[in-house]
């Protein structure tokens, strides 16, 4: 983009968002110019808390389609706007109702906890939802005399199967942005960097949660940066994340384990997306009545625990 077309295609996108009483939510893997023009950048949690509470007749959502629906159900009587509709989760796509269904009539005494990486339709299925930022405390919440099927992160859930002691049903699902990270990608970069400290998603298998210093969801990363006296972190998740951990630590240097970790989906939408939606409204998130209030019980109940 050249400048002046990047100035204008900003000045049209802040008209608008003035003129229609709009609000840009965007998540932290977002390209770094969708990040510097959102109301908000955030993780999971936060957008969706943001989402249930924001005072804005639209919400344009920078994310994949699993965040908008949930500011959907979460706001059902506002816009929300997704301005490139393809922008799916693969990981949520490794989880189907028919098969949920399927596996809690095998296990009827269980609790089904949905990471928020699923469909509205699939967590109408389910007792409890979670995000990276709070999945110990929703799943230490549970009586111990209850079985939980966790889906659709089984790398989340071994995870969380660890920091809590507790066993679950996992899912066969992962992401494979957070996939990509190897050991002999976190050993290389230590030996480059033996002064660093090594920050990593609870989406990556638990051998590499085990190499790392801390395991923290998106927005857990950026109160860390924060308040850190470590100069150099490396850093194990999707790379736009090293574009807001700069911004709030310009002093600090950030190395990502893995250039190559790049999920393709956060990375569709641009600023003629978010312009072009605004000016057209025609990317907004539809979902049944019926869908909205059972997706929002699993929701509502995780935003209670956080
Ligand atoms: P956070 O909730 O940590 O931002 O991670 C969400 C995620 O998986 C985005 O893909
Ligand atoms: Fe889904 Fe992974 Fe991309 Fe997050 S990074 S949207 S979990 S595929």
């Amino acid at each position: 983009m050249s400048y002046d077309y990047l100035a204008e295609t900003i000045e049209k996108i802040n008209q608008l968002r003035r003129d229609k009483n709009a609000v840009i939510l965007v998540h932290n893997y977002q390209l770094g110019e969708v990040q510097d023009i959102g109301d908000f950048v955030g993780d999971s949690l936060e957008l969706s808390i943001k989402a249930a509470n924001v005072d804005a007749a639209i919400i344009v959502f920078c994310g994949v389609k699993f965040m908008a629906e949930t500011a959907k159900v979460l706001s059902p009587n506002k816009t929300v706007l997704l301005p490139v509709f393809e922008a799916g989760c693969p990981m949520a796509d490794m989880a189907d109702v028919d098969s949920l269904r399927e596996l809690k009539a095998r296990h009827p005494n269980a609790v089904t906890v949905c990471y928020v990486n699923t469909t509205a339709e699939v967590k109408t299925e389910c007792d409890l939802c979670c995000t990276s930022a709070n999945a110990a405390k929703i799943i230490n919440s549970i009586p111990q005399d209850k079985d939980i099927i966790f889906l659709p992160d089984k790398n989340l859930g071994a995870n969380v199967e660890i920091m809590t002691g507790r066993k679950m049903i996992l899912w066969e699902g992962f992401c494979p942005t957070h996939m990509r990270i190897t050991e002999a990608m976190v050993k290389r970069k230590q030996a480059e960097f033996p002064d660093a400290v090594v920050i990593v998603h609870p989406e990556c298998r638990p051998e590499i949660i085990a190499m790392a210093d801390e395991q923290l969801s998106t927005g857990g990363m950026v109160r860390f940066v924060r308040e850190s006296s470590a100069e150099t972190i490396i850093v194990g998740t999707e790379v736009g994340m090293i574009h807001r951990l700069q911004k709030e630590a310009p002093d600090k240097k950030f190395i990502p384990i893995s250039e190559q970790a790049v999920c393709m989906n956060m990375k569709m939408i641009n600023l003629t997306d978010v312009l072009a939606a605004l000016e057209n409204d025609e990317t907004a998130i539809e979902l049944p009545d019926d869908i909205i209030t059972k997706a929002e019980e699993p929701i509502r109940k995780m935003l209670k625990l956080s």
